[in-house]
């Protein structure tokens, strides 16, 4: 029987999601500007500053050196140096170093131009999204500029509804990836630093006035009711309701829309089905505004702690797990849905039912994915290792890319846990600076867990974490390198572990180098041997950590990482892989997937 009851009072605190951002893109009716553009490579920034160094988009006058403005030679006499036209052109999504030679290790500027024609009706909106660009974009429109984002892994978007034209649009985005010390991430990662516009470019039609974004999960701790909100863009008043139809539940709900142009809900049904790895079971549901009617896949199930166990669905989980990068067979940004079904039909192979995107949000493809196929999923920001704690702005940008990350996902039940950072060190500063992330996650949403990498310490044959951001952690999870960055294997069931925190443990990393291919003796690094051995080891002392309660070993694939140059084993990629980046399995991708096999049967 359903009982519906319609909150008018505010209960979600609208303003903290990003007010731009529009949701679930790949639903609405969009055009894409996927496939070639044109690149200018840029490293003095010609196309930006005048010779003085001052921006040409500050400045009153037309200026045809700018290179946003496209602007091309009136007559044989006039002086123009640059040309979108007749410069090369690359395959957007995509990242350049992965695409052309010449810029497999360039840092810096890269401008990119599309020219299309858009036929926008008179009443209809229209917004240019962009999946992610990596580092910093500037984005023009017909010389005309939208913005700025910052961020290399998260979505944002622009209205263009005043400045398209029906023939002959240029739209040009300025590509930095420079490494900065006060971004997120600072200049040091073991990842390789791709720049580009690497995820989708698509144009979102839309009515005057819109369904932006929603919320629809289970209320927190209560598993028979479905609430969350919608939000109207352009709320006209000219229709007053929402309807949020759940046809396989029997729901029909309608709530009334208040002056902010919020509904916020609470659905009571007792016939849920719930998510779960095993029974990835996701319901069609359609939000209704006026004539518009958005359709998305949702899946609902709880997600919480008690004490040292993950309860899912009431029942306690052990995540079987393995971290993975975004990268592509090519040794390049991974984006796409194939993409996506490689890495995660890998993790499935293995025997997991949860994986950790690292070190940040990695494209929408793969979290509805897990969505699909029943994976569990950590997603995290890329607060990493020695980020500017100290720096207000550094926390901004920060806290930015994590409400651009759960206004994203927020209505994937496939993510349980969100990441507010990998490896920091401990400090006054950073404790703030992360304490600050959890509370802002927790404002967004309370009905995940939320978690971050921390580091151990050990005594001898005594490991344990004592980090005073977990006290406000619901997981305690650490990266540990035994075998690898140090410790003796041999004494893998001798080390003792304690945890002063009555919280679930998770081991968010371990691993160890292998060359796939390379064989010896299992005390000679980078043999698939020595990996292997590692992997035995490092699970016989995982076990017998108190409130052991999941683990994703690093790394299911080798990854490019310029930190990585050992000639013949390295040669410019991390060898943790339990697969080489061509795809070959290690001997220690079936010592995980036997592990992960004896778990499932314990089950
Ligand atoms: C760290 C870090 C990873 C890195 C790994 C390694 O723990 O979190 O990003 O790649 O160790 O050293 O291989």
């Amino acid at each position: 029987m359903n009982k519906i009851i319609c909150y008018l009072v505010l209960i979600f605190p609208f303003f903290g999601f990003s007010q731009e951002l529009i949701t679930n893109v790949p639903n609405r009716n969009t055009t894409s500007l996927n496939g070639k553009w044109n690149y200018i490579i840029d490293p003095y920034e010609t196309g930006y500053y005048s010779f003085h160094l001052d921006a040409f988009d500050q400045q009153k006058d037309f200026q045809k050196s700018a290179f946003f403005n496209n602007y091309h030679p009136q007559n044989k006499q006039e002086l123009v140096e640059y040309d979108f036209d007749k410069s090369p052109t690359m395959t957007i999504p995509g990242d350049w170093n992965s695409q052309k030679e010449n810029l497999f290790y360039y840092e810096g500027t890269v401008w990119f131009k599309k020219s299309f024609d858009y036929d926008l009706k008179e009443n209809k909106r229209l917004f240019v999204y962009f999946g992610a660009i990596n580092y910093k974009a500037e984005v023009y429109l017909n010389g005309i500029k939208l913005g700025i984002h910052e961020g290399g892994f998260t979505p944002f978007n622009f209205e263009i509804s005043s400045i398209i034209k029906e023939k002959d649009n240029f739209l040009v985005v300025k590509v930095d990836n420079t490494r900065r010390k006060e971004a997120v991430p600072t200049i040091n990662t073991d990842w390789f630093n791709y720049g580009g516009i690497t995820r989708d470019v698509l144009l979102v039609e839309e009515p005057k006035s819109f369904i932006q974004d929603y919320f629809v999960q289970l209320k927190k701790g209560d598993k028979n009711t479905i609430s969350g909100f919608v939000k109207i863009n352009n709320f006209d008043k000219t229709s007053e309701f929402v309807t949020i139809k759940i046809p396989e539940l029997k729901i029909n709900y309608k709530g009334k829309i208040n002056a902010e142009g919020i509904v916020s809900f609470e659905i009571t049904n007792k016939k849920i089905e719930y998510w779960s790895p095993e029974t990835p079971k996701l319901y069609e549901v359609l939000i209704s505004f006026k004539d518009q009617t958005l359709k998305d896949n949702i899946g609902f199930r709880t997600i919480e702690t008690n004490d040292s166990k993950i309860v899912l669905n009431g029942k306690p989980v052990f995540l079987r797990g393995i971290s993975i990068h975004e990268e592509n067979a090519k040794g390049g940004r991974a984006n796409s849905e194939a993409d996506a079904l490689r890495l995660l039909t890998w993790a499935k192979e293995l025997g997991c039912n949860y994986v950790r995107l690292a070190h940040y949000p990695h494209n929408e493809n793969m979290v509805r994915l897990a969505d699909k196929i029943g994976l569990m999923v950590w997603e995290e920001i890329p607060v990493y290792w020695t980020v500017d704690f100290t720096s207000p702005e550094t926390y901004k940008n920060a806290e930015n890319q994590l409400i651009e990350m759960i206004t994203r996902d927020k209505n994937r039940c496939a993510t349980i846990i969100w990441s507010m950072a990998n490896e920091t060190p401990i400090s006054d500063a950073r404790n703030t600076f992360i304490n600050n992330l959890n509370a802002k996650a927790r404002t967004l949403d309370d009905t995940r867990l939320i978690s971050a990498a921390l580091l151990t310490k050990s005594e001898g044959l005594h490991s344990y974490v004592d980090d005073p951001i977990a006290e406000k952690l619901d997981i305690v999870a650490f990266n540990e390198y035994l075998g690898w960055y140090g410790g003796n294997l041999d004494d893998a069931e001798k080390i003792k572990w304690t945890s002063k925190y009555n919280k679930p443990v998770v081991v968010s990393e371990f691993g160890g180098g292998a060359k796939q291919g390379l064989h010896g003796e299992i005390n000679e690094r980078w043999t698939e041997e020595y990996q292997e051995y590692l992997y035995i080891q490092n699970l016989k002392m995982i076990e017998k950590i108190p409130n052991i309660s999941g683990l994703s070993p690093w790394i299911l694939v080798d990854f490019r990482s310029p930190r990585r140059m050992l000639p013949g084993i390295q040669d410019g990629y991390n060898r943790k892989g339990l697969l080489s980046n061509d795809g070959n399995k290690k001997k220690a991708f079936f010592v995980l997937q036997e592990f992960y096999n004896q778990k499932t049967k314990q089950n």
